[in-house]
């Protein structure tokens, strides 16, 4: 008994062993662990880098009424707006806010966006159906209302954005104002019926050329 085992295992096993386990089984398992460890950490920096964009929008936020933040609000503010606008802005107004002639509006140099804030604002929240002009050009399409997809900070800083960028020179606005803006007109009014309308509302003259006065009355 103790004879018969003494003579195999010992010169059998260790040969076998020590050739073919350590390249078959640990090569393997470094190589998927690794590949974990890359996708956990690039799931990770990326769930950080997702979720600095929404703080970035709070702390513009909070510190436009408050000042406790270290970070330039204005520049805090102006970045979220950016991110904003190429989000849901720009595949229309397009990247540079010159608009699609005949179809889309631009927004620089616009009395509608650098003129009084609650313009912008108001057509944020309700959308906008209707003749209108914007540089002399005519204009009567649609866009939809934003009052249900962005809330008063975003809408804030969009706003802000696109009276500061390309050359426009307006003063940015904050949360609150965004809120008093809301709460004139109820949520559900439905669009701006086009230029005319916007002049009771935000006393921006029409200006409809005769081409556009004629499409909005007989
Ligand atoms: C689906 C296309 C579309 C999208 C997306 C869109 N708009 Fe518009 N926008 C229009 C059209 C069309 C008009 C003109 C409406 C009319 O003629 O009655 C307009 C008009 C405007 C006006 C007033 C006219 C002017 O040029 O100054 C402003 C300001 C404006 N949009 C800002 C924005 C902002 C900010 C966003 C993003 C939050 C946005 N729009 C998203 C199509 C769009």
């Amino acid at each position: 008994m103790s004879q018969s085992s003494q003579h195999e295992e010992p010169q059998r096993n260790p040969l076998r062993e020590s050739r073919f386990e350590p390249y078959e089984v640990n090569r393997p398992i470094p190589v998927f662990v690794l590949a974990v460890a890359f996708a956990l950490v690039a799931w990770g920096a990326w769930t950080l880098w997702s979720n600095s964009g929404d703080n970035v929008a709070d702390t513009a936020a909070v510190s436009v009424t408050g000042d406790q933040v270290a970070v330039d609000p204005d520049e805090a503010l102006l970045s979220a707006g950016a991110a904003l606008f190429e989000a849901n802005c720009a595949t229309c107004h397009q990247m540079n806010g010159s608009g699609v002639s005949n179809a889309i509006p631009p927004l620089v140099d616009s009395r509608y966006v650098t003129g009084p804030a609650d313009a912008p604002v108001q057509i944020l929240l309700h959308g906008i159906d209707g003749p209108m002009a914007v540089r002399g050009n005519p204009y009567n399409g649609r866009m939809a209302t934003f009052g249900d997809t962005l809330g008063d900070h975003e809408i804030a800083a969009v706003v802000s954005y696109i009276r500061g960028a390309w050359g426009n020179a307006a003063e940015p606005v904050d949360a609150s104002f965004v809120a008093e803006q809301r709460a004139r007109f109820d949520s559900d009014r439905g669009p701006w019926s086009g230029g005319a309308e916007l002049e009771t509302v935000t006393g921006i003259p029409a200006r409809l050329t005769s081409t556009t006065a004629m499409e909005a009355s007989p």
